[in-house]
């Protein structure tokens, strides 16, 4: 008989929402004038339909699967060429960023590869994860099996919580205590807060002095009015040398259906095997320049090229543009 991943056994995700849901009924029949007013942190999703420009890349894509001439089959692995440079293009260098194409990854989106990333890190890292936070980050680590079990209060041992509240006015500072690889999202799903310039240098400064890694989720960045507020972890110096940056087509382009998102993994970010060696986490840089054992079959696991490859398709190259 096959063996069970006994880390799933930990898993509360399935009572967290009911208990949500429990909750908000209890207060919403004790306050029934402030129930109207009632802000829902739970699972929720996106109200708008696609924009039109990305439907008309959809049918075109469709069309062009559906003759013998403009027929392909299997896309690259990393996504295709046009999206990933559309994006850096775009999203980052535009905007004075440093990022080239090849440091794009395309995915079936956000969530998919907060969880993917586990595979290119080890298993010994200390977590450290903001608290509330969106669920991903946390489940996700209890099923690769990098944390304890869960406490009566539905934390898990061995994740190190980073506390948002109103005294931190929800952006918490870098702790005492040393953690190899840290969440960050921002805006934040569920508080909505934002991270300043000298907020995120700060968590930069950390990473640095603690050769940690910021894994910075920027799902929301579309979000962003005010022109002080950093789009990007990449817009603060020193983050290409110690951050990942997630982001997702699903809210700004109501694709949480369609799925497609992206990474960003720059060339010059260094991991340590556990004899001390330092390795880049970039696959085409640690293939390429380092020991291809390292990245092992991260091509086939770590970014999902089937999904990519459709959903870079469906982009059209300039689709949500
Ligand atoms: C913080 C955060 N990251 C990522 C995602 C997921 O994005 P995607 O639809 O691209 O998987 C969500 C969705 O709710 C989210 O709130």
């Amino acid at each position: 008989m096959a063996f069970l991943n006994e880390n799933y056994l930990k898993l509360q995700a399935g009572y967290l929402f009911p208990e949500i849901a429990r909750r908000v009924r209890e207060f919403s029949e004790q306050n029934p004038d402030a129930a109207k007013r009632l802000i829902r942190c739970g699972i929720g999703d996106v109200t708008e339909p696609l924009p039109r420009a990305a439907i008309d890349a959809m049918k075109a894509a469709a069309e062009e699967l559906g003759r013998r001439e403009s027929f392909h089959g299997y896309g690259p692995e990393q996504g295709y060429e046009f999206l990933r440079s559309k994006i850096a293009q775009f999203d980052y260098r535009d905007r004075g960023v440093d990022i080239s194409d090849d440091e794009i990854f395309l995915s079936d989106g956000s969530k998919c590869d907060c969880g993917h990333i586990l595979d290119i890190l080890g298993e010994q890292n200390k977590i450290a994860i903001t608290d509330p936070v969106y669920p991903v980050y946390v489940d996700t680590n209890v099923m690769a099996g990098h944390t304890g079990p869960v406490r009566a209060d539905g934390s898990y041992e061995g994740i190190l919580y980073l506390p948002c509240t109103v005294e931190n006015n929800f952006v918490p500072e870098p702790p005492r205590e040393h953690a190899d690889v840290i969440y960050l999202c921002f805006p934040n799903n569920p508080t909505g807060a934002v991270a300043s310039r000298a907020q995120l240098a700060s968590w930069i400064e950390y990473a640095r002095e603690h050769n940690a890694l910021l894994l910075f989720d920027a799902a929301y960045e579309g979000y962003i009015s005010d022109s002080a507020i950093p789009h990007s972890i990449f817009e603060i110096n020193g983050a290409r040398e110690c951050a990942i940056e997630f982001r997702s087509f699903s809210k700004t382009g109501g694709f949480t259906g369609v799925r497609c998102g992206f990474t960003v993994l720059p060339k010059s970010l260094l991991a340590q095997t556990e004899s001390g060696k330092k390795s880049p986490l970039h696959f085409d840089r640690a293939l390429h320049g380092q020991r291809a054992d390292l990245a092992g079959g991260s091509d086939q696991r770590g970014f999902g090229s089937t999904w990519r490859h459709k959903c870079a398709l469906y982009l059209g190259g300039n689709a949500i543009r």
